[in-house]
């Protein structure tokens, strides 16, 4: 047992996100050197069964099938929210009343203004809170940060993001319910804006500063589905595909593209920037690899670099294995644990914050607007 001051961490719900959550609160103290112990205290969920196996099979000490009552539980000290996004702003306001921190997965809100009253709320409270945008923490993404920050590039003209998938493509699959929530946008929100150009929009509002402006595009390509919990035909609100362009502040020119419907693609998230000294390029494909390419270099040998992000010298990798043993996507999630602990005991809040996250949604709420509008349209600053 740990002699370290424990945390106990409460986590609202047991899909995808629960899974690399409890992975991660498990493995940091394994690999980072931390103030305090994360110990997975209870877990949540509707469906007793399902919770019990998922309890078992990750360690969680204990069982809750209420958020409310999870909450009101003084043994627990965060409050971990893994449920669809329509839950996000009521159980994170509750739990910062309650005086929990609170980690909530991505994206932040439906909108921006309930991403308004969610900042509001956990300032009040002053509670830790930060937002799982978890790419951030790829050491690729990490040192492509360090890079930019270093001024190697010089002025950026351009910054370019994708994220394409190919699940949606068949038109019998239901909206709604466990599994398909993404395609419901009472539950989602929106489609791949907030589900997929989140995560891009995210990453390119910490590389490359924020945007002023954007004109955007969206498509719903199956206009109708079954909606898994009535079992009628309903008509699909979200957008299946949405192409923006936008202005940064910094003068340079943004494409962002997302789709559910480029066959062959699981999971393409990519960006590249272009500046005048130096290029970069980043793809989850191959998320251990940056691509560098340096005008100053020698012109001979001038090239396309592969950066192998392995190094002990690289974001995060010193705490791995050894230089040239590639990890994954799932220590992403531990390095945003990592951060948060460290956070909290130094008292500087890691990044993202709920703050932080408003600013994506005031770009996708800028992006849908758009789309309905034909019209440029600028982006809310953060107040
Ligand atoms: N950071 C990332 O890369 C990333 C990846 C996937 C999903 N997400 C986000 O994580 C969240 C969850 O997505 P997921 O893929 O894990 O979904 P999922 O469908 O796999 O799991 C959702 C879980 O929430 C539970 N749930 C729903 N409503 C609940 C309620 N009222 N009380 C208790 N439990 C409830 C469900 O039973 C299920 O266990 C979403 O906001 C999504 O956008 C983030």
């Amino acid at each position: 047992m740990s002699t370290k001051k424990q945390l106990n961490v409460g986590i609202v719900g047991y899909g995808f996100m629960g899974r690399t959550h409890a992975n991660a609160f498990r493995k940091v103290s394994n690999f980072f050197d931390l103030p305090y112990q994360p110990v997975l205290k209870a877990a949540c969920g509707r469906d007793e069964a399902k919770l019990a196996a998922y309890a078992d099979k990750w360690g969680w000490e204990s069982t809750e099938t209420d958020w409310k009552k999870l909450i009101e539980r003084s043994d627990i000290d965060i409050i971990d929210i893994c449920t669809p996004n329509d839950s996000h702003a009521e159980i994170s306001i509750a739990a910062a009343r309650a005086g929990k921190m609170v980690m909530c997965e991505k994206p932040l809100s439906l909108d921006g203004p309930q991403g308004e009253e969610m900042v509001r709320e956990i300032e009040k409270a002053g509670v830790a809170n930060m937002v799982w945008y978890n790419y951030r923490r790829v050491p690729a993404v990490t040192l492509a940060k360090q890079i930019i920050d270093s001024g190697k590039l010089g002025r950026v003209f351009h910054y370019r993001a994708k994220f394409l998938q190919d699940w949606t493509i068949n038109a019998d699959i239901p909206q709604g319910g466990a599994g398909l929530w993404r395609l419901d946008a009472a539950a989602a929100g929106s489609g791949v804006t907030g589900d997929l150009l989140a995560h891009c929009i995210d990453t390119a509002l910490w590389l490359n500063g924020s945007i002023d402006t954007v004109t955007a595009m969206t498509e719903t390509f199956v206009k109708e589905r079954m909606h898994q919990l009535t079992g009628q035909m309903q008509k699909v609100e979200i957008d299946d595909a949405c192409a923006f362009l936008s202005r940064f502040s910094n003068g340079s020119l943004g494409t962002f593209e997302s789709t559910r419907y480029a066959r062959g693609h699981k999971a393409q998230n990519t960006f590249e920037i272009n500046g005048e000294n130096a290029s970069i390029a980043w793809d989850l494909h191959d998320l251990g690899r940056l691509q560098y390419f340096d005008y100053r270099e020698e012109s001979q040998t001038r090239g396309w670099k592969s950066i192998h992000v392995t190094d002990t010298d690289h974001p995060y990798m010193g705490n791995w294995w050894v230089p040239g043993l590639q990890i994954g996507y799932e220590h992403t999630f531990v390095h945003q644990v990592a951060d948060f602990i460290k956070g909290i005991a130094e008292g500087t809040p890691a990044a993202p914050t709920f703050r932080d996250a408003l600013e994506t949604q005031y770009v996708c709420d800028s992006v849908l607007s758009s789309a309905r509008s034909g019209q440029w349209t600028p982006v809310k600053k953060l107040g």
